[in-house]
């Protein structure tokens, strides 16, 4: 047994003298005796993170029994700002974005709540949870002191936390505790007004009693930065890290209270053009053992992952750009569609060496339906189809403007110009300084040309004549969560230049793709094909569409595009993601059974951004394919 092994037991909970206040709710950090105390008794967690916005809500009681059958007796969830304010000013907190349903579920299934409302979550989520607004003041220093940053938090955090005080384990909810920030000591500002800030706010809504603490990586910069007097500092490590040693870093910060692994990670996330992320099952149950024996607390992340539905995928960049993939599987011990894995029956063989499991069965993963194929039928190119969805007409410009300045936040916006002169010979389009965020769909009088990708590719060939139509559709693929680049600003952030011209007088169309085919588009205005030959599929962005015959099932199905390239799907109104089949590693969209009508025709919409395939089929499976390795068959 080394020093550092002794040491932690040494310090850890000790059952003994025991103050117990009868009939009172409380939660509190021991120091005597190294553990949380609830009620008075000493209390160690077992969670699980899931987070609500990544599951549909017909399905997070489903979830939330799954995680208390396994033996978990907490869950840990983020509140992403930006779900709940898309908007300045308009909040949204019902449907799926329901907060308190969901606290009310996880309260009845008898799960306690270890809540991390952010305001900056990270998350691999769009800008790490924070409102893409913010980026309206060009120079704001996010997650700092800076006034009209701060502000904008304080206005949120008047309208989140007062709804949480009921939900207060004290007051008679499940809260037990509450993180401030997110691995702030990851941050390069390293701005400890501002976390003070954070700490007198949230002691002011939540009061002086509740337990706030901050969860940071397992560096002592990181621990340095990102802990403050008066919030308990906790760590997060995974399976690459030695346990005693990353205990012993906490207990350099907090020499006495409770060890606690804020993130345990029971997988990994996968971006574009990686390959799938998977982290070792009895490795996982093994350190859990240990941590468990040691009497720490432990959250595993994540234990129900989810899906990046829409476009609410965040993104990295180190040396490049690299985008999240929809599926937000993250080979975690609840599969994406819900499903207990192998990992989830290991994790519960190793719980129940600590503690008794409820009795009963786990609940059966959710039947699947291999619905099969449907053949699309294309509807147009999206130049021809602005009236649809660019209902409120473009805005002049001499020079382009971004997502934010055209107040667009997600998704897709059109820009178009004419080609200066005469182009006979292949004249090279640029965009210097790497001003496309993050990909540009380039089209000339309707012919789809090539595209300019952020990092990747910064230059391509134009051919035309003066005056000819060029169109420029970009794609917003997520913000940045993580480091130092979360101003990620999206659209044309500087100048293209064909030739020795710099392209200008735009007109920026914004696309509200979503709310049209959320009204019935292109179904609705389905009319007949124009007297002709056939257009065949062509390449550049194209809308599809097509309908799944209903066969009296409403089941969880996983979609295929494996021909396609690259593009957004929506099934009966609702964005399911993105696809990118050649760049993978995902090869299906998760497709939740309740968005199926058992009686009706399904709507499917397809946008293409570079090429279908010419049988321009899609196919519905019963079961996910997250990595490009397996063969497509
Ligand atoms: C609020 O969010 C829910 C769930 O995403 C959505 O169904 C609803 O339309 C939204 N409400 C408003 C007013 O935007
Ligand atoms: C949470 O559940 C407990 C036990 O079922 C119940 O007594 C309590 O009222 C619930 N709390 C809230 C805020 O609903
Ligand atoms: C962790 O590190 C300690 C030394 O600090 C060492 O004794 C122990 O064997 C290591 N554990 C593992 C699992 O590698
Ligand atoms: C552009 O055209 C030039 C001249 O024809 C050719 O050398 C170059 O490879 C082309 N570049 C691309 C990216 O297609
Ligand atoms: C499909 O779209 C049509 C036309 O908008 C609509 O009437 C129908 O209800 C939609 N089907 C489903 C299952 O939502």
């Amino acid at each position: 047994m080394d020093v550092n092994t002794i040491f932690l037991l040494f310090f850890t909970c000790f059952t003994g003298n025991i103050k117990s206040v009868s009939g009172t709710r409380s939660f509190s950090i021991d120091y005597e005796n190294n553990c949380f105390l609830k009620d008075g008794k000493p209390f160690q967690y077992i969670s699980g993170s899931i987070h609500y916005s990544r599951v549909p809500q017909y399905y997070w009681k489903d979830r939330l029994l799954k995680m208390y059958m396994t033996g978990l007796n907490a869950v840990q969830i983020y509140v992403p700002w930006n779900f709940h304010e898309e908007k300045q000013g308009v909040y949204n907190f019902s449907g799926d974005r329901d907060l308190e349903h969901f606290l009310d579920l996880a309260n009845q299934t008898g799960l306690l709540v270890i809540l991390r409302p952010g305001p900056y979550i990270c998350a691999e989520w769009e800008m790490g949870g924070l409102p893409a607004w913010l980026l309206q003041k060009p120079y704001i220093v996010l997650r700092s002191a800076d006034t009209d940053y701060l502000e904008a938090v304080n206005t949120w955090m008047a309208v989140l936390l007062p709804k949480m005080r009921k939900w207060l384990y004290t007051n008679g909810g499940n809260i037990i505790s509450v993180q401030v920030e997110n691995e702030y000591g990851s941050y390069y500002a390293c701005d400890y007004n501002y976390m003070r800030h954070l700490r007198t706010l949230f002691q002011y809504f939540l009061g002086e009693n509740t337990v706030l603490f901050t969860t940071d990586g397992n560096t002592d910069k990181e621990m340095t930065c990102g802990t403050l007097e008066g919030m308990y500092a906790t760590i997060d490590f995974g399976t690459d890290t030695n346990i005693s040693q990353g205990f012993s870093r906490q207990r350099r910060f907090e020499p006495r209270g409770p060890l606690v692994n804020s993130e345990f990670y029971t997988g990994w996330l996968d971006h574009w053009g990686d390959q799938h992320a998977e982290v070792d099952s009895q490795k996982i149950s093994t350190m859990l053992a240990e941590m468990l024996s040691m009497k720490a607390n432990v959250n595993m992340y994540m234990f129900e992952g989810g899906t990046n539905f829409g476009y609410w995928n965040g993104a990295d960049h180190d040396n490049r750009y690299r985008s999240v993939v929809t599926s937000y599987d993250y080979n975690a011990p609840l599969s994406e569609a819900g499903d207990p894995t192998e990992k989830l029956l290991n994790i519960q063989d190793t719980i129940r060496k600590f503690r008794d499991i409820p009795e009963g069965p786990m609940p059966p993963p959710l039947p699947k339906m291999a619905y099969g194929l449907v053949t699309l039928s294309m509807v147009g190119d999206i130049s021809s189809l602005l009236d649809e969805l660019s209902p409120q007409g473009p805005v002049k410009s001499h020079y382009p403007l971004s997502f934010e300045e055209m107040k667009q936040y997600y998704g897709f916006m059109l820009y178009r110009t004419k080609l200066p002169r005469d182009l006979p010979e292949s004249t090279p389009l640029i965009c210097p300084l790497n001003g496309v965020h993050d990909r540009a769909y380039v089209s000339v009088n309707g012919v789809f040309l090539g595209l300019l990708e952020r990092d990747r590719i910064l230059m391509m060939n134009v051919t035309g004549e003066q005056g000819d139509q060029l169109d420029v559709l970009v794609e917003n693929m997520g913000r940045v969560n993580f480091g130092s680049k979360i101003n990620d600003l999206k659209g044309l952030l500087t100048n293209l230049i064909l030739g020795t011209d710099v392209l200008k007088d735009w007109l920026i169309f914004p696309l509200d793709i979503d709310e049209a085919i959320a009204s019935g588009w292109p179904q609705s205005g389905l009319r007949q094909p124009p007297p002709g030959p056939v257009r065949g599929p062509s390449a550049g962005p194209v809308f599809y569409q097509g309908t799944l015959a209903p066969n009296g099932l409403a089941w969880d199905t996983f979609l295929r595009l494996g021909d396609w390239t690259k593009g957004q799907v929506w099934i009966n109104g609702v964005n399911l993601g993105r696809y990118w089949s050649n760049r993978g590693p995902q090869q299906t969209l998760y497709v939740p059974g309740p968005l199926l009508s058992p009686s009706q025709p399904n709507n499917i919409t397809v946008l293409e951004l570079e090429g279908a395939p010419l049988h321009t089929r899609v196919v519905f499976l019963d079961r996910p394919v997250l990595s490009s390795s397996v063969s497509k068959t």
